[in-house]
């Protein structure tokens, strides 16, 4: 509990091109969390080494990341957006960490299954360690809610079951967290394959629109998208396609479904798909103008990141020295 408000954190990795699935269905609906919470987004970096990364391109893209948050409307100075390998905090808790987790509890993480069988050639020991980094992330900052994607709700899980035992051992040191359960944004689904979510990391370039997508690019994807042969624009689990477009002109121009329905009654799919298409790059346009002048404005960007950072280091070293003395670790003699 900071300044009487709870404290929210969620980590962000910069790696592959964010989606409008990203937007809608997170970043969007973040900008007005810092009314109700103490909000940390931090750029995990750190996390992002755990598969081989070219480092230019790494650091280029928690750049953009960066960036991007302010141009989606989450205010660096009143959200402390920082980048995780700034704060030394977060790889010294995860070390203490690491001897109050069981190899037991890591053998169980599903995403470590999917990446070591990706990343054949480096399983490494990071890898492994993953969740617990994301423990520290979490934990440092004695987090109350993280907004996580099913993906995520395992590790959460875990760093739940660490604090735990830990608080257990040494008394109350780390507040549990909880799932954030807020408004939730739109779940946008691939659109090649409407079954799938729309992945940054998807091979196909159609299936996803990407943030940096011009407008001409962002229409015709949507000219493309995958629907099917019943020519009705109706909000229906059979038609999985036409109810994904729905979803996404709906959180994009905030009409309702039913809206959407009557506004295409009796019109073909060629008419709706321009329109969302439209709708879209019309949304997108601001965005990408914003993160064009912010990046012109280098000092700022770098300020801001300069004050996160020493921010976030003052607040976690308030939870790593008292986890450091729990354990037994000498007191610095200063
Ligand atoms: N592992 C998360 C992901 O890939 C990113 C992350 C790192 C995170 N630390 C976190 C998310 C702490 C929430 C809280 O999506």
């Amino acid at each position: 509990m900071l300044d009487g408000k709870k404290t929210l954190f969620s980590g962000m990795q910069a790696t592959g091109n964010l989606t409008l699935g990203n937007y809608l269905g997170a970043l969007k609906n973040w900008v007005s969390l810092n009314e109700e919470y103490q909000c940390f987004f931090s750029v995990v970096d750190m996390h992002s080494i755990t598969v081989r990364q070219d480092p230019a391109e790494l650091r280029k893209r928690a750049r953009a990341l960066y960036t991007l948050y302010v141009a989606a409307g989450l205010d660096p100075e009143k959200n402390c957006i920082y980048y995780q390998s700034h704060v030394s905090g977060h790889a010294e808790l995860a070390w203490i960490l690491n001897c109050y987790t069981y190899m037991g509890e890591l053998n169980r993480m599903t995403q470590f299954k999917d990446k070591s069988a990706k990343h054949e050639d480096n399983i490494n020991a990071g890898l492994y360690t993953y969740p617990v980094l994301m423990a520290a992330d979490i934990l440092l900052y004695q987090t109350d809610v993280v907004p996580v994607g099913a993906d995520q709700k395992q590790h959460l899980e875990l760093a739940r079951d660490i604090a735990a035992r830990f608080n257990s051992i040494y008394g109350d040191v780390f507040t549990i967290p909880e799932p954030y359960i807020g408004k939730v944004g739109a779940r946008i689904m691939s659109l090649q394959n409407p079954e799938k979510k729309m992945s940054k990391s998807d091979e196909n370039p159609n299936a996803s629109i990407y943030l940096t997508d011009d407008r001409d690019t962002v229409i015709r994807k949507f000219k493309r998208a995958v629907t099917d042969s019943l020519a009705d624009v109706r909000y229906s689990d059979e038609q999985p396609g036409i109810k994904n477009l729905i979803d996404i002109y709906s959180a994009t121009t905030m009409k309702t479904p039913a809206e959407i329905e009557k506004e295409f009654s009796g019109k073909g799919y060629g008419d709706f798909k321009l329109a969302v298409g439209e709708a879209v790059a019309d949304m997108l346009k601001p965005l990408q103008d914003r993160i064009a002048s912010l990046s012109k404005d280098k000092a700022y960007i770098d300020s801001m990141i300069k004050n996160n950072a020493e921010k976030a280091s003052y607040l976690s070293n308030k939870t790593l020295r008292k986890v450091q003395k729990k354990v037994g670790f000498p007191e610095k003699i200063r």
